[in-house]
């Protein structure tokens, strides 16, 4: 069993909870997943890591309440414990001095892109910071954010905090105020359109672009082809192989259409659960 040590509520439907899970720190680095089962019947989900400590032992992570067992998860208090937590998983984010990198993180996004902003920063990179959410209300980490990124931008869809616009308005600028050759790489992370927006402006600008995938998951171990992706046209496990890939060559519409194959059955499970 693995203990909830912290939980705090960023806002009505985000939740972050500290777990200990030694094991799992010790080895674990930026960009990976681990993928929990809260008790002996519960569905296995991924969730990527936002943040650990080795010496702690501790794993941070951040969700968003979408569906029965993330609800579930979210109704767990400082104290209980997790019946599952599997990892490390996948392979860690490639981390090298490449110069200027904009780190983009829209809604619970920001999370799992926090340690690799910071890994960037460890290693020699101008990190720029875009950070977006909804509302001001689903807004966080924005104090984190800011001690890694040498410069952060904050916009929110309805312009309740900070300026009005999505994260893709505000990296057009900044690709267009900075110059196109003088951006190494962008990281972008957070609901599947907006690293597809992401992706398309930077393609016109031919910055290269580092996506993490949230697909469906089951064992997470390369065996059960769930988590399969076409990324340049080839079949890869997001579990194994990723879960980050080069955006520009991501089928992003066949992704779409996996990510829905169990709406009905999430629907029905949550419907279920709140009665
Ligand atoms: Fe089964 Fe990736 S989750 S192969």
């Amino acid at each position: 069993m693995f203990r909830i040590l912290d939980k705090q509520v960023l806002s009505p439907v985000i939740k972050q909870m500290v777990i200990e899970a030694p094991l799992v720190a010790r080895k674990c680095q930026a960009g990976q997943f681990i993928i929990l089962r809260i008790h002996e019947e519960g569905e296995r989900i991924p969730l990527t890591i936002a943040d650990f400590d080795r010496e702690k032992g501790t794993i941070t992570l951040v969700f968003q309440e979408v569906g029965k067992t993330t609800i579930q998860l979210g109704s767990l208090e400082a104290g209980d414990s997790i019946r599952d937590f599997v990892g490390p998983l996948g392979t860690p984010s490639h981390i090298e001095k490449f110069g200027t990198v904009i780190c983009v993180g829209g809604g619970v996004g920001v999370a799992p892109v926090f340690p690799i902003a910071r890994a960037l920063k460890e290693a020699g990179n101008h990190v720029i910071g875009i950070m977006g959410s909804r509302t001001r209300e689903l807004m966080f980490w924005e104090d984190k954010m800011r001690e890694v990124c040498h410069e952060l931008f904050v916009t929110t869809d309805d312009g309740s905090y900070v300026r009005k616009g999505f994260v893709t308005d505000v990296l057009k600028e900044v690709i267009e105020e900075r110059g196109k050759d003088n951006i190494a790489m962008v990281l972008a992370i957070g609901p599947q359109p907006m690293m597809r927006a992401c992706c398309n402006l930077t393609r016109e600008y031919g910055i290269k672009t580092v996506v993490s995938l949230n697909s469906l998951m089951v064992d997470g171990t390369g065996m059960c082809g769930c988590c399969r992706v076409t990324v340049g046209g080839r079949t890869r496990f997001v579990c194994v192989d990723g879960p980050e890939f080069d955006g520009h060559e991501v089928d992003f519409a066949e992704l779409a259409r996996r990510s829905a194959t169990f709406r009905v059955e999430e629907q029905r499970a949550m419907e279920h659960h709140q009665c």
